[in-house]
């Protein structure tokens, strides 16, 4: 049995809105890049999507710190309403290799509500089926940026940051060696060539 859990909620943005057309939302851009250095440390994934001022958001760990950073978002100003759609216990956590994937879904979505006959975004709306939806589609688009390095590509659950961190520094090193002895090898040749 695995301790990992998979949590998906909605909610409203506090913050006034600027017309889509104009990019991502700052203030979203300023939640994406705080939690992912967040997620990171904590060894949390998930997906974020934001439209029409409303959150729909998957997040992915450990029970415990999925519990806590969910205590947390309910005292965070930047959003109200918080609703829970869904809560489940996972083998493996399904955004892998994203500490917090952002996906604008725009034309993929405008279909979908567009099937419930929605006009705006409203997830308070969907029902489980829906739900499922939204996260393969989180799950099949592209990131508006690549995947973090933070989160490497995990099969059975997202563990701590520093374990793939301390990976992407071994890298790191034994490619300054790989280059240190073709500089050497090139100086030699020089000398005694
Ligand atoms: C819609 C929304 C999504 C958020 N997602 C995350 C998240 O995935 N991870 C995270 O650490 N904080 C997230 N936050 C911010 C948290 O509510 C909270 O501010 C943060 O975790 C506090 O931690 P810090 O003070 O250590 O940065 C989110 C906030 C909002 C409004």
């Amino acid at each position: 049995m695995s301790d990992l859990v998979q949590i998906v909620y909605v909610s409203r943005s506090t913050f006034t809105t600027m017309p889509a057309e104009l990019g991502i939302e700052p203030s979203v851009a300023r939640i994406l890049a705080q939690s992912r250095v967040n997620n990171a440390r904590r060894g949390l994934v998930g997906a974020l999507y934001f439209g029409d001022g409303c959150f729909f958001q998957c997040l992915e760990g450990r029970a415990a710190d999925v519990d806590r950073l969910y205590a947390a978002l309910l005292r965070d100003p930047r959003h109200t309403d918080l609703k829970l759609l869904s809560r489940r216990s996972i083998e493996r956590t399904r955004f892998s290799a994203w500490t917090m994937k952002y996906v604008p879904l725009d034309a993929e979505m405008k279909t979908l509500l567009h099937e419930l006959g929605q006009q705006a975004f409203d997830p308070y709306r969907f029902d489980a089926d829906t739900v499922t939806r939204v996260l393969d589609m989180l799950t099949r688009g592209s990131d508006i940026e690549p995947p973090s390095a933070a989160a490497a590509p995990q099969p059975v659950a997202a563990s701590p940051a520093s374990a793939t961190a301390g990976r992407g520094s071994r890298w790191g090193w034994a490619g300054v060696g790989a280059v240190a002895v073709i500089v050497a090898g090139i100086v030699a040749m020089r000398a005694f060539g």
